[in-house]
């Protein structure tokens, strides 16, 4: 799509005070997209929404004020990154995770379908899959959660084929792997609240967020089963760049928007780090000894997960460039660095 065609879309996103969805916002204006955000700052941070995108202050529940924000946009497209994400959660509250989930995404989807806009680009996940039987993982895998979180992201991907078959609304499922790192600015960055991610914490850890023994602080760094049939015996996953993970959303919104085609795509960059890895690529970005705890395996965690990511290579043409773990570590110390996190 040309910069003057792209001018011409007008495009909602959910979610855009987010991590991802911020960074997908800035490379929307970037291409020149009419950018309007809805977000109810439950988890998102409104200075992190580009100037240059229109911002709504709205809880996806409210399906009257979705309804007249669509009406009022005229939108080509939608992509959606709200929800919530915290897998542990997911299993102690999943009443709210279905709420969130998939009855406000089921409200988007309605809205949308009232207003005539017939395209939409939705954030799943790796989740769906579940533990796989083969690795890398195509999109053909079973899907077969084994968290609640996985299971409210497979629900709303089903809405989407009922919501094509029924009422003709396109989509576009990404099922991203471990999204990390930080814009290139370094004005945009990843700031969950509680983090769960393994990348910022490790950095916390190296800045001396929480030291391993001390009393005062209750969450030092752990790493979470040491004794898996991996290499080192740590979990194995696969870390995406989340500059590269949004090149990818325009360039699927531009496939649908061309082509009008549902379809699902994995997003990672096909190769894994375990956590030993991780802590020590960071020891080198940073310069400083880490210090963290071995622990007990989480429930549900699969020991490795990779993608196999050779569709969206070849009908989307992305190609992810900052795939190494150091740079995707820099961007993210970076960013931390200058947020004192
Ligand atoms: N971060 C990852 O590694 C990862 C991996 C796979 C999938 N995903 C998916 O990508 C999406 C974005 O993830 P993120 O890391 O940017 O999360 P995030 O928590 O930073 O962003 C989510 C945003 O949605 C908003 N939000 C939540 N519920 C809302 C509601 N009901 N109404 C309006 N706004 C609401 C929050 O305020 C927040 O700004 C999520 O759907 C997540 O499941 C993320």
């Amino acid at each position: 799509m040309s910069l003057n065609e792209a001018s011409k879309k007008a495009v909602l996103v959910t979610g855009g005070a987010g991590y991802i969805g911020s960074h997908a916002v800035k490379v929307l204006c970037d291409s020149g997209f009419t950018v309007t955000v809805v977000d109810n700052l439950s988890a998102g941070h409104l200075a992190a929404v580009d100037v240059r995108a229109r911002f709504e202050e709205m809880d996806l529940g409210d399906l009257a004020g979705l309804c007249d924000v669509m009406e009022r946009g005229r939108f080509d497209a939608v992509m959606h990154f709200a929800g919530s994400i915290e897998v542990g959660l997911s299993m102690k509250e999943p009443d709210l995770f279905f709420r969130n989930n998939v009855v406000c995404g089921q409200n988007l989807l309605e809205a949308m379908r009232r207003a005539g806009c017939g395209n939409i680009v939705f954030s799943s996940t790796a989740a769906v899959y579940g533990s796989p039987k083969q690795v890398p993982i195509p999109e053909t895998a079973r899907l077969f959660p084994t968290n609640y979180y996985g299971v409210t992201k497979m629900l709303f991907e089903e809405l989407l084929k009922s919501y094509e078959v029924f009422y003709g609304i396109n989509y576009i499922a990404l099922r991203y792997f471990n999204a990390a790192g930080a814009d290139s600015s370094g004005n945009l960055g990843e700031a969950h609240d509680p983090e769960t991610h393994l990348i910022p914490l490790v950095l916390r850890a190296a800045a001396g967020g929480f030291a391993a023994d001390s009393p005062a602080k209750t969450a030092p760094l752990k790493i979470f089963g040491t004794d898996y049939d991996t290499p080192d015996g740590t979990c194995i996953r696969d870390y995406i760049h989340v500059t590269d993970l949004v090149k990818a959303h325009v360039l699927a919104l531009d496939y649908l928007l061309r082509n009008g085609k549902s379809d699902v795509f994995n997003l990672a960059n096909g190769k894994g780090f375990s956590v030993r890895e991780v802590i020590s690529a960071a020891e080198k970005v940073t310069g400083k000894k880490i210090p963290y705890k071995d622990a007990a395996r989480r429930e549900g965690d699969p020991p490795v997960l990779i993608a196999d990511c050779s569709k969206a290579k070849k009908v989307l043409g992305w190609e992810p460039v900052h795939s190494s773990l150091e740079e995707i570590i820099a961007s993210a110390h970076k960013w931390h660095s200058s947020q004192n996190r």
